[in-house]
């Protein structure tokens, strides 16, 4: 008994934590397609190399690359940040790498939301000097209000205020990545 009460309370308190849904799964999968056909068209038979981010661009990877209908291929890489305070400067670890060289490749990093853009400013550099034939970056969401360096991604489906959103894909402390939609997370509860 006191176990089921404590896992009925665990739940509730997970459930609190769905302040409100921002953008849902309809609104998600319209903007996908949309954005899915676009990378189709301007595909110019050049080989076309998808790259995530882990783990957050994990279910927009999985929904992109099924809304191109063109060849490409898929590959992952993870990266740390070590940023302190508002400093600007700062270093990206590459945790994991991709698995492939990029030299000659239309590479598309497909990632799930810019924020202040260090992280992937960084990557743009560290990818860039692997000389890929062109590098675009498409993100899910953007914050432009939150952002401290001079980075934007090439195709934003979503743009949103500066306040925590979890779901589809995006965590907090690893949790609500497996929400179908995004929601703001409730700080108060
Ligand atoms: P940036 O280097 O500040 O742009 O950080 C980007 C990373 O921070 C994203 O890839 C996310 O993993 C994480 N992040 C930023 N904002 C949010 C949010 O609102 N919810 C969940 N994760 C976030």
């Amino acid at each position: 008994m006191g176990t089921l009460m404590t896992n009925q309370t665990l739940i509730e308190n997970y459930q609190k934590r769905i302040k409100r849904i921002v953008i849902t799964e309809e609104e998600i999968k319209e903007a996908i397609k949309k954005v899915g056909a676009e990378i189709a068209k301007s595909y110019t038979g050049r080989p076309l190399l998808l790259v995530s981010v882990l783990k957050g661009a994990f279910v927009f990877m999985a929904d992109l690359s099924r809304a191109i209908n063109a060849p490409c291929e898929i590959a992952f890489m993870c990266a740390k940040s070590y940023f302190s305070g508002t400093s600007s400067s700062g270093e990206v670890n590459i945790i994991m790498d991709i698995d492939r060289d990029i030299k000659d490749l239309d590479v598309i990093i497909v990632e799930d939301i810019v924020d202040t853009g260090r992280t992937l400013k960084r990557i743009c550099e560290i990818l860039k000097e692997r000389k890929p034939h062109s590098l675009r970056v498409v993100s899910l969401l953007d914050k432009p209000d939150r952002r401290v360096v001079d980075f934007n991604p090439d195709i934003s489906l979503f743009t949103i205020p500066d306040f925590f959103v979890i779901g589809y894909g995006l965590d907090c402390a690893e949790q609500y990545r497996n929400l179908p939609y995004i929601a703001e997370y409730n700080q108060e509860v």
